[in-house]
């Protein structure tokens, strides 16, 4: 649906009568991963919602359309803006693990981590925190009901959407995990095998789960039939969910967490999100230096070594807020940054500790979408049900496909984790507890106006923020935020990670002189979906990842 637009030559005559005003806000600007929930959610913006409410809807038709990325059996981090008063919170609809989880959970008898067990099937499965989370957002800061947010999922739930090659891709890859499980097999293949372009997927079980929600709130899920329904098949497939799980769950309104590079604000994810704490202890790190004065070659080696030590940090300190006291103020301290910086040196790679690296994901699973309103609302949201198509588990009848966050813990300290992260005691696993993320939304706020921006991409993601605000310190604009070429460490593995074309070939000997290794990734990563909102006139603008295809539109 387009809204109507008024006739050219009104518009026209109105700015000669009225130079000097700022630019027309009109009604807003969404970045997101698929170009129907960020139709969908200029919809409700144009219909009279705000960006909270159109956070609900784009959420939701993600949920629908980008079945692989986020759901509703899934969880993630809602980062606000309210314009009114300036409030900033970070919504953190996290997983928790169920309360029959323990620490050795994924271990066999003989202490070893099974493999996949954390990965495929509901053992996998944190408690969703994606449906009270849409819930909260709604009663709390948004101006529409449930009813009508929700409304544009619901219909694509029942009347389907095609598939296409990404959808194929991600399909593909997780094929013999989905067929493992009938409901998931029915919701998501065509007889078993991946899907023909343009097959519709209708998920009419979700469509009913989703009008539930958007009946009786967050009830509606985790409590009577819906929640009957999901904790007897989880429990049928071998999972350990209770009734309590779920009737327990709780969204927090969680501080973001702040700091300042040269003179641009920054404002991120929380922990139970490692993002925004090891984004600005980046920042920080190379606030150190005077990059200007470095060679390109130089700069990237400065880069990978504040990356090593901010990664090496994420690995021994952080968990959830709510089971581990954790050092947050020192983190993200400018002083603190000095130390770290201190061991780094210009003509030799700092070596971390080696380990077994870990299977990379590709990226583009989790999601990410901006949202600014024309009062100035912003929603910076990152989503996930982690691996592609999550533990491809689907409770019968309920067409929730569930998560398979619990590998975001550390189910051995010291054992990679599927995105090749290594973590301690910080984030072992107890009952209740969250899984520590990667998920970095986040606003920067320069003089001049402020972006919004995320991406999915694992352990990834973090050094992808760091790309993005640093084209920003440049003076580059959104679509140089989310294209620039992309590299990356993480402490362990003890490599530089990087897209086809991101490390020139002499680039590439030159680092390998100074002593780092090289793992040349054979894809891109990453979807980075961004917006920008100048100050004084509001104009908004905003890129979408070239490297996915979803779409960021201003109306
Ligand atoms: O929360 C996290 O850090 C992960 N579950 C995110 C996973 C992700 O981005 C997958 N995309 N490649």
């Amino acid at each position: 649906m387009t809204r109507p637009r008024p006739f050219p030559w009104l518009f026209l005559l109105l700015l000669f009568l009225l130079p000097g005003l700022p630019a027309a806000q009109g009604q807003g600007a969404i970045a997101s991963a698929h170009p129907l929930a960020t139709e969908a959610g200029l919809d409700i913006l144009s219909g009279g919602g705000n960006a909270f409410d159109a956070a609900v809807t784009v959420a939701a038709v993600l949920a629908v359309v980008e079945p692989y990325s986020s759901g509703m059996g899934g969880g993630g981090f809602w980062l606000l803006h309210r314009a009114s008063d300036g409030y900033e919170v970070m919504l953190d609809g996290r997983e928790r693990a169920p309360l029959a989880a323990h620490r050795d959970l994924y271990l066999d008898d003989s202490g070893e981590v099974v493999p996949g067990l954390s990965v495929n099937g509901p053992l996998s499965a944190g408690i969703p925190g994606q449906p009270a989370a849409l819930a909260h957002l709604a009663a709390r800061y948004g101006r529409l009901p449930l009813a009508q947010t929700l409304a544009p999922a619901i219909r694509l739930a029942r009347e389907g959407f095609p598939v296409d090659a990404h959808y194929r891709r991600m399909a593909e890859w997780r094929l013999e995990q989905l067929r493992r499980w009938p409901a998931a097999s029915a919701q998501f293949l065509a007889a078993g095998e991946v899907p023909l372009p343009g097959a519709i997927i209708k998920q009419p079980d979700l469509a009913e789960t989703l009008e539930r929600l958007a009946e009786q709130g967050r009830d509606g899920f985790y409590r009577g039939t819906l929640a009957e329904r999901l904790v007897a098949g989880v429990q049928a497939a071998g999972g350990i969910w209770k009734a309590q799980d779920l009737a327990d769950y709780q969204v927090v309104e969680r501080k973001p967490v702040r700091g300042e590079y040269r003179g641009m604000k920054i404002t991120s994810a929380a922990p139970p999100s490692s993002g925004g704490i090891v984004l600005i202890s980046m920042l920080n790190q190379l606030a150190r230096f005077d990059l200007e004065s470095y060679s390109p070659l130089q700069r990237k080696h400065l880069l990978v070594e504040v990356m090593r030590r901010a990664y090496r940090d994420r690995a021994e300190y952080l968990g959830d807020p709510d089971f581990v006291d954790m050092p947050v103020v020192r983190l993200i301290d400018p002083d603190y940054a000095a130390g770290l910086v201190r061991d780094i040196q210009l003509d030799a790679a700092t070596p971390s500790r080696h380990t077994p690296a870990g299977e990379h994901g590709e990226g583009q699973d989790t999601t990410h979408y901006s949202i600014i309103d024309a009062e100035g609302n912003r929603v910076s949201a990152t989503l996930s049900i982690n691996y592609p198509f999550g533990s491809c588990f689907v409770a019968p009848g309920t067409g929730v496909l569930l998560n398979d966050e619990m590998d975001d813990f550390s189910a051995r300290p010291g054992t990679p984790n599927v995105y090749g992260l290594v973590g301690g005691e910080a984030n072992a696993i107890a009952p209740g507890k969250r899984m520590l993320s990667s998920m970095t939304p986040t606003f920067v706020e320069t003089g001049r106006g402020v972006a919004v921006l995320g991406t999915p991409g694992g352990s990834r993601i973090i050094s992808m923020l760091l790309h993005g605000v640093l084209a920003m310190a440049e003076g580059e604009g959104p679509g140089e935020w989310v294209g620039r070429p992309r590299y990356h460490h993480q402490y362990l593995p003890d490599a530089i990670q990087f897209e086809p074309g991101a490390l020139s070939a002499g680039e590439q000997q030159q680092l390998q002189a100074l002593g780092h290794r090289l793992e040349p990734l054979d894809s891109t990563y990453g979807n980075m979906q961004a917006l920008y909102r100048e100050r004084g006139t509001g104009r908004l603008s905003g890129a979408s990842d070239p490297r996915g295809m979803g779409s960021a539109r201003v109306e």
